[in-house]
């Protein structure tokens, strides 16, 4: 080994990168440093403090500069980055779709808790339909983490659908058993499908077009993601007054939604053809979800 007197440890750059973003006011300064240098350097994970010590290449620091600038310039880390960890999955993002959140992961066990009581109806393989897929979050992560499921995953966006199909394709074995359609909302959906749905699971876009957002979000994520339209429920009601008839006898819809939203959606679902309906919290402890059954 030979060791350049002149070489800079990738150790140097995390703090020059934590400096920066603290000093442009980005809360999470250490973190996102840490990440921002795990990608340029290849040192990731366990292997990042040991590998903090060893020098960093022209190339890397390249590309060290090339993602800080993004960062700086107000991109989220997330689609400087490229990728994102949702559940299990590393999801390959960027600005065609909405960031995945957290609290969607939550709303994902929900979806997985009704697939498993419709399991224990019958052996039979199951059909769940994900609207409004975006990356393929939701659907993916169903796929991924139940057997003998068949997902469909929808969005009106062709260029989500772009997203999703790259992530599907870094799903191996298991992307056979999901299916990508375009359209909005249940015109994407085969008709034969109807009245044969075990569970129907959206995050459809639920704010107002008056809602004030953070800058980081409103001017980078997709507009057809978060807003639905003047009240914010434009997108809730279709997918909520439409289900019913899409779904099997004591069949289920999980939808996520903002808190304010929640009795409102609950009581609208009693209106459309479901026997019960039920609010669900998020780890935070909001109200984030309603689950409706057929
Ligand atoms: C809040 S994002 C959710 C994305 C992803 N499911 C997630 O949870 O990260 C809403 C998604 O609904 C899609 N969408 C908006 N209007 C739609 C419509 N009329 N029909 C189908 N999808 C629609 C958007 O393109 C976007 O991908």
């Amino acid at each position: 080994v030979t060791s350049d007197p002149d070489a800079v440890a990738w150790s140097a750059f995390v703090a020059e990168a934590e400096r920066r973003l603290r000093d442009a006011g980005i809360e999470a300064a250490p973190i996102e440093a840490r990440r921002i240098v795990e990608a340029a350097s290849g040192h990731e994970g366990s292997e990042f403090h040991l590998g903090m010590r060893e020098p960093a290449t022209t190339r890397g620091v390249a590309h060290f500069d090339h993602l800080l600038e993004r960062r700086l310039q107000g991109e989220p880390l997330q689609y400087v980055l490229g990728a994102w960890g949702f559940r299990t999955l590393d999801l390959f993002v960027d600005r065609r779709v909405l960031i995945p959140r957290p609290e969607t992961e939550s709303v994902v066990d929900l979806a997985l808790a009704e697939i498993d009581r419709c399991r224990e109806a019958g052996d039979r393989s199951l059909t769940v339909l994900d609207l409004g897929t975006g990356s393929g979050a939701i659907a993916l992560s169903i796929a991924a983490e139940r057997d003998g499921v068949e997902v469909w995953a929808t969005d009106v966006s062709a260029d989500a659908l772009d997203v999703a199909r790259s992530n599907l394709a870094g799903l191996g074995r298991k992307a056979t058993r999901v299916r990508l359609a375009q359209g909005s909302w249940f015109d994407a959906v085969p008709g034969e499908l109807r009245g044969a749905i075990d569970v129907i699971i959206s995050n459809p876009p639920y704010v107002a077009a008056t809602d004030e957002l953070p800058d980081e979000v409103s001017q980078w994520e997709p507009d057809l993601a978060l807003v639905s339209g003047e009240s914010g429920y434009e997108a809730l009601d279709q997918v909520v007054a439409a289900s019913s008839s899409w779904l099997r006898d004591r069949g289920a819809l999980v939808v996520e939604l903002a808190p304010s939203q929640a009795a409102a959606v609950a009581a609208n679902a009693l209106r459309h053809g479901f026997r019960e309906s039920e609010v669900r919290r998020d780890l935070t402890g909001r109200d984030r979800a309603v689950i409706a059954r057929r």
